[in-house]
Parts: structure tokens; C-alpha cells; sequence
């Protein structure tokens, strides 16, 4: 364990989420205590422009923490403790176009979802190993990279089967913003929670949600047959995911329910389980990405500038479930608090009808030394069938990349289940392929044409 106060990197720095993040660990200060702050950055223009609004919620709480802005990998990672990583290969621009070129052709278009998540996939793999490389290089030894990055799914899977040995824990606020939400349901503290969820990253499910022991999964089911997972105004939900087609999406698990009521199912499983009607209601022109750099990207650059030519920092950035979960997970991490969260980590039996191997979402007791599963026994058939079909397409993809292999790519896109055929895998691999030519490793086809 290190002694506090900490140095802290954030790789990503100039992320939309930045501000939101360092806020929390303003507040959180006396549990997380820190010498120094370092923002990294490959793309030096977003990050200067971030860094003023970040320096300026460090101040107001702390004139003896030293803030570091820097493009150099040395400079951010060295003799650092943690790392808070949450880079975005090839930013909006190229979210946009996962989720628009699927949509082209009556596929989800989605950022960690479908062809968009397996194309994010083949983008954020290689980089993520960059990172890591770095991080062994310059900072202490013992230090924890806490990720965020996504597709978290196809990130663990790869950090797994290329560096085994990285401390890296890889986590989602995805169940802890649906444990907010619960919490707004039944008015209690989400804290007071204690779930039990099994499956992979963005494709899992709540199989029960004790407060004081007691399970409340069914007085949660009630609820949510008239108003999906949000209290009924709607009002009590994360501002991080307050958005009118992120209330859609909570509502959305009402229909789900309807047919399976036996678990609470993670809302990303709305595009595989009713693929069609998302789509019916998607726009191809104006997707998720347009929202995201219209609303919370374009407010945080323009209250930058305001700051900067005012002095004054509006009100521009959310400190929501996203900011105060990372800073759980790294406080448990650094004193051994053994508290229990949903992460993401290796399966070794805790789904007992899932691979050894798979890198799963389950509730953990996080040490010192990472995390330590929870059993959550077999899963049933049908859900079984589902998380097999997922991990599956999921691997084929981390294999393509590690192997450059168009066939597995191909074969990874045909098994996802939003992807109705393999003709559309392949029309959607070829078509991502051009669009990623300056992110993707190459892909070679081992049977070329005519032999
Ligand atoms: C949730 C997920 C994240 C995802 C985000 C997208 O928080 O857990 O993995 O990146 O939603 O939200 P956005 O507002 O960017 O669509
Ligand atoms: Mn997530």
C-alpha cells in the first residue's frame, strides 16, 4: 500500500468527464488524499482547453495540490500511484460514424453496442496496451490503473490476453447509475444497496438487491412495470444520464421486464434484446454522438471560454455516479478497504457456467491487490446462451486484432446479435474498415479470393 498523499493521472485528460471527475475527488479529499494531479493528453489543443476549468475546481478547494498539464508520458506517469484512465480513440468524430454506418443499414447503431462497440473495439485495443506500457515504465511500481475506457468489455478482454499481468482494474458506472436509480425508486441511499449481477460489461443482469438484508428486487419489479427503472417525474435520475433518450432508455427496461421479469437487466441489453424497434426509433442522421457534442461537449468548451475571459466558471459539468464511482474504487484499492462493487474481472468460477477465463461483470470485494469475484453460482440456460454468444463475438474481435484477422472480425461481427446476417457483417466490416484506416490494425484475409 502507498502512503498518502497520492500522485494521480488521469490519461484522457482532456475528456468531457474530467472536470466532473476531479470534482469528486475534491470533495473526496480526506479519504483520498493527493499531492498532485496530471492531466495527459495525446491531443494537446482539447486538453488545454480543459485544463483551466480543471485547475480552477482544484483551487477552489485545495492551493496545495500541484497540477500538472502535460503531453509527455514521463512527465504525467512518473512515480505516479494511480491512474484514472478514460481515453476516447478517436473521439466523437469516429463514435459518430460507429453508430451512423450501422444505422445506414437497419443495424443499432451504438458507441460499446453492436458493429459500433466491436469498431471501437478494434480501435481502443492496441492503444489501451500503449498506456499500459507507459504506466509500467515511469510510475511506481505498484501502481493501480483504474479504467474506464470503453468498449470496457472488449478492453478487458484484450489487457488480458496481452499484458496478464497489468494492474489494471477495469470498470462501468452503468450498474452503479442503475443502483442510483433504484435507490431514487425505493428512497434509500444507493449506498445502501447490496446487489448481487452477473454477465460482461454493458450485457448483464441484477438478480437481487438487498437494503438491510431484505431483498427488494420485488418491490423494485412493481415499479418498474409502470415506469421502467426511473422514479415516475422522472426528476430523481443522474443528471449524467438525464438526457430524453437515456430516460427512454430506462424506461425501456419495462418492456424487457414484461417478458422476463425474473431479473433486472442492464439497459444496454435493449439493443440486442429489441434491436428492431431501436433502430425504428434512431435517427441516421443526427445519433448519441450529435447529442453528446451539441449538449454536454459543446456547454464544457463554452463555459472554458467564459471562464477564461470572465474569471467566473459556470455551472457546466456533472458530478454524478461517474466521478464518485471511480473514487470508491480507487480508495478501496489503496486502503485495502475491501468494499464491495460491480467490476469487471476475470471469471475463475464466480459465474460457475461461464469459461474460467472470461473477463465478467460481478460484484467484487476490492483489496490492495484488486479484486476478489464474489460467487454468483450457474446462470440459467437462456441467459447463459446469451453471455456465450456476447463473450464469443466479443473474443473473436480481441483475437482479429491481435491476430489481424479478417475472418475473425468478420466472424465477430456475424455472431453479434444485432447483426441480422452475414452478408450485413460483412457489407459492416468492410465499410468500418475504410472508415478506420487510420486507427485499425490491419486486417488480412488468410483465403484470398479465388484460391
Ligand atoms: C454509460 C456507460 C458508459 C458510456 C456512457 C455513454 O455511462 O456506462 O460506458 O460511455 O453511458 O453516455 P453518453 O452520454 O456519452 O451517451
Ligand atoms: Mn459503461
Amino acid at each position: 500500500m502507498f502512503t498518502p498523499p497520492f500522485i494521480l493521472s488521469i490519461a484522457g485528460g482532456g475528456s468531457t468527464y474530467t472536470p466532473g471527475i476531479v470534482k469528486s475527488l475534491m470533495v473526496r479529499l480526506a479519504d483520498f488524499p493527493l499531492a498532485e494531479i496530471r492531466l495527459y493528453d495525446i491531443d494537446e489543443a482539447r486538453q488545454s482547453t480543459i485544463a483551466p476549468v480543471v485547475e480552477k475546481v482544484i483551487r477552489d478547494h485545495s492551493q496545495s495540490i500541484k497540477f500538472t498539464v502535460t503531453r509527455d508520458a514521463q512527465t504525467a506517469f512518473r512515480g505516479a500511484h494511480f491512474i484514472f484512465s478514460q481515453m476516447r480513440v478517436g473521439q466523437y468524430k469516429m463514435r459518430e460514424l460507429d453508430e451512423k454506418i450501422p444505422l445506414k443499414h437497419g443495424v443499432v447503431g451504438q458507441e460499446t453496442c453492436g458493429p459500433g462497440g466491436l469498431a471501437y473495439g478494434l480501435r481502443t485495443i492496441l492503444p489501451m496496451v500503449e498506456l499500459i506500457d507507459l504506466v509500467e515504465r515511469f510510475a511506481d511500481k505498484a501502481a493501480w490503473i483504474v479504467n474506464y475506457a470503453n468498449p470496457a468489455a472488449i478492453v478487458a478482454e484484450g489487457v488480458r490476453r496481452l499484458r496478464p499481468n497489468a494492474r489494471v482494474l477495469n470498470i462501468c458506472d452503468m450498474p452503479v447509475a442503475a443502483m442510483r436509480n433504484m435507490g431514487a425508486i425505493l428512497g434509500v441511499d444507493r449506498h445502501k444497496l447490496e446487489v448481487d449481477y452477473f454477465g460482461l460489461n454493458h450485457f448483464g443482469w441484477f438478480t437481487r438487491v438487498r437494503v438491510d438484508g431484505e431483498d427488494q428486487l420485488p418491490a423494485l419489479r412493481r415499479h418498474i412495470a409502470k415506469f421502467g427503472l426511473l422514479t415516475e417525474d422522472a426528476a430523481q435520475t443522474d443528471p449524467q444520464h438525464a438526457d430524453p433518450s437515456w430516460v427512454k432508455t430506462w424506461r425501456n427496461i419495462k418492456p424487457i421486464m414484461d417478458n422476463f421479469p425474473e431479473y433486472l437487466p442492464n439497459p444496454y441489453l435493449q439493443y440486442y434484446l429489441m434491436s428492431e424497434q431501436i433502430v425504428a426509433h434512431q435517427d441516421p442522421d443526427h445519433t448519441r454522438a450529435n447529442e453528446v457534442m451539441e449538449g454536454r461537449e459543446k456547454k464544457l468548451f463554452a463555459a472554458a471560454q467564459e471562464y477564461q475571459s470572465t474569471g467566473i466558471l459556470p455551472d457546466a459539468f456533472h458530478v454524478g455516479v461517474h466521478g464518485a464511482f471511480i473514487v470508491d474504487v480507487a480508495c478501496s484499492l489503496a486502503f485495502d478497504l475491501r468494499q464491495r462493487h460491480l467490476v469487471i474481472v476475470e471469471n475463475r468460477g464466480a459465474i460457475a457456467n461461464l469459461p474460467y477465463d472470461a473477463m465478467v461483470e460481478v460484484p467484487a470485494y476490492i483489496t490492495s491487490q484488486g479484486a476478489e469475484p464474489v460467487r454468483m453460482g450457474a446462470v440459467p440456460l437462456f441467459h447463459q446462451t446469451l453471455l456465450m454468444q456476447q463473450l464469443a463475438s466479443e473474443q473473436l474481435l480481441v483475437e482479429a486484432a491481435i491476430e489481424g484477422s479478417y475472418e475473425k472480425a468478420l466472424q465477430a461481427f456475424t455472431l453479434n446479435r444485432t447483426v441480422p446476417t452475414m452478408v450485413h457483417a460483412k457489407t459492416l466490416l468492410d465499410e468500418m474498415i475504410e472508415a478506420n484506416r487510420d486507427y485499425w490494425p490491419a486486417l488480412k484475409k488468410a483465403w484470398q479470393e479465388g484460391e
